[in-house]
């Protein structure tokens, strides 16, 4: 037997055709890239998050010397809206990353890593956390991990 697995995503092409609040959430985790600290791969990852009270909160890139001790933006902002606001729901998530001033042409899409983490978030808040992928040729939209991450690992599988 054979089965098939389907996803939509969504595409536009500027930054004119989203709604309003996405647009605003990757107008932040665009100005988020600003303050990424990249000195390795000099590709600087912004993740901006909405929280259903409506609170956006920003992280980027940390790198580090020592190179598997670097986080990456999502890890970042996801972690931080976990640990200070545990019952607020993530409900958004924008990606966007540049490389000296440029951004992306194509859509910044998650690490394996990080979808993992996002998939557990959507797990612990009980809610689908809807991902946007900036670029600037090209903005992709999935209305949540099982978008990017289907027959993943989930906390179902450790009890055998
Ligand atoms: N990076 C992110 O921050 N998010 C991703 O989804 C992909 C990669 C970072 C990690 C590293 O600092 C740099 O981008 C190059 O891989």
């Amino acid at each position: 037997m054979k089965k098939r697995i389907e996803i939509e995503i969504e595409e536009y092409y500027s930054l004119e055709e989203l709604a309003d609040k996405d647009r605003e959430l990757v107008q932040k985790a665009m100005a988020a890239t600003d303050f990424a600290y990249a000195p390795y791969s000099g590709f600087m990852v912004g993740a901006g998050v909405r929280l259903k009270s409506g609170k956006i909160l920003t992280g980027n890139n940390r790198e580090n010397a020592a190179f598997p001790s670097g986080s990456c933006a999502e890890d970042t902002v996801i972690s931080y809206a976990g640990a200070n606001y545990p019952d607020d729901p993530i409900v958004t998530l924008a990606i966007s990353a540049k490389t000296g001033d440029s951004f992306t042409l194509y859509p910044v899409s998650p690490c394996g890593n990080c979808r993992q983490i996002i998939a557990e978030e959507e797990d612990r808040s009980k809610q689908e956390i809807k991902i946007i992928l900036y670029g600037k040729d090209k903005i992709e939209i999935v209305k949540g991990i099982s978008g990017l991450l289907p027959l993943r690992f989930s906390k179902d599988r450790l009890k055998g």
